[in-house]
């Protein structure tokens, strides 16, 4: 039997939350020991965490540890003192709407404790990690029903247990295609410039026993020209209410060459990932980041000197470039709004 899932990305302590810090992999295998708030949301923005559904719930075990501090400070006020928190946490990365969700959650629960908030805090932060398996391996299901025998994937970034509670979701989908012989091969871009493919999404799969071969996102196009994928399957950081889709960098131009070569796109992504509040994809807030990632490659210098870059981190895949959005309450195919909005009214699997 193959061992699904042998990788703990964040995890609850007494006296703390540990992550492993993903900025080192797969050279180091090391972990922080984070003990407040402020620490929790430089992990998220400076990437030792990331992938939307980690960022939730790495945010939400942020929010345990700063209203144990702030009923420490002032037993009557914590929950005003508390809103500050919220608004730090909530400010780390924009476009994951994961991040949000589980604030929110958060903060409802929070508004209906009397007394001390530690212990029902750190329950609700639990169950949110531990949906998020569940969902994930519902998802895993779901997606690999849809897929024919003997398939060939391309995915994108990484979206395994290193992104998510565990499990992972566009990874998910494959390691359940594994798991049901479905299988031949796993391509992924190496994803500049944080190279989440070939650092993290290899290091998964490698441990998890699947092979899998790393191509330079180049040359996606030319891997689907050749004949060698039938699907490619990605994640999602925030899915608006027809069906457009943000995703790391360079989804939309595998979504776009896909079309052009009848390579079938699919995306999958918890609930907690979809934003009916937005009716389009152009609405989505998209992260910039820094020149200096483009510009160095591993902390050297690679451009040339005076040279600017342009970096933003997320792009939008239009829906009509979609075949399929999975999610734990079930399969969207050829997703607009009247049927995002039937998924979303259905309901939810197990909950
Ligand atoms: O910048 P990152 O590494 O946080 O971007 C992650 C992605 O784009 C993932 O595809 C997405 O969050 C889905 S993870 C299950």
């Amino acid at each position: 039997m193959i061992q699904q899932d042998t990788i703990c990305a964040i995890e609850w302590l007494e006296d703390g939350l540990r992550l492993l810090d993903q900025r080192v992999l797969p050279r180091n295998e090391a972990s922080i020991l984070i003990r407040d708030v402020a620490g929790v949301a430089d992990a998220i923005r400076e990437m030792v965490v990331r992938g939307a559904p980690a960022i939730g719930i790495t945010a939400a075990y942020g929010v345990v540890l700063a209203a144990r501090s702030r009923y420490a400070e002032s037993p009557e006020h914590w929950k005003e003192l508390l809103e500050g928190d919220l608004q730090l946490l909530f400010a780390a990365r924009p476009t994951a709407i994961n991040l949000a969700w589980a604030l929110d959650r958060m903060r409802s629960r929070a508004r209906g404790v009397e007394g001390d908030p530690g212990q029902v805090l750190a329950a609700e932060a639990c169950a949110i990690h531990e949906e998020d398996i569940r969902v994930n391996r519902h998802m895993g299901a779901l997606g690999a029903d849809e897929l024919g025998s003997g398939v060939s994937i391309l995915t994108h970034c990484n979206t395994g247990s290193l992104a998510t509670g565990g499990y992972g979701t566009a990874l998910g989908v494959i390691r359940s295609a594994r798991q049901a012989g479905k299988l031949e091969r796993v391509y992924a871009d190496e994803t500049r410039p944080w190279l989440q493919g070939a650092r993290l999404t290899a290091w998964e799969l490698e441990r998890d026993g699947i092979p899998v071969t790393l191509l330079v996102d180049g040359a996606a196009a030319s891997l689907m020209q050749q004949g060698q994928v039938q699907w490619v399957i990605v994640g999602a950081d925030r899915i608006a209410g027809n069906g457009d889709v943000a995703n790391k960098i360079g989804t939309y131009s595998l979504a776009v060459a896909a079309r052009y070569h009848g390579v079938k796109f699919m995306v999958v992504a918890p609930t907690s990932t979809v934003d009916m509040s937005l009716d389009n994809g152009g609405r989505i807030p998209i992260e910039c980041r820094p020149a200096d990632e483009v510009l160095n490659l591993a902390g050297v210098p690679v451009a040339a000197e005076g040279a600017d870059a342009w970096n933003p981190v997320f792009d939008i895949t239009p829906a009509g470039l979609i075949d399929v959005i999975v999610t734990e309450r079930g399969v969207v195919k050829q997703p607009d709004p009247a049927r995002m909005a039937d998924m979303m009214s259905s309901r939810s699997f197990g909950f």
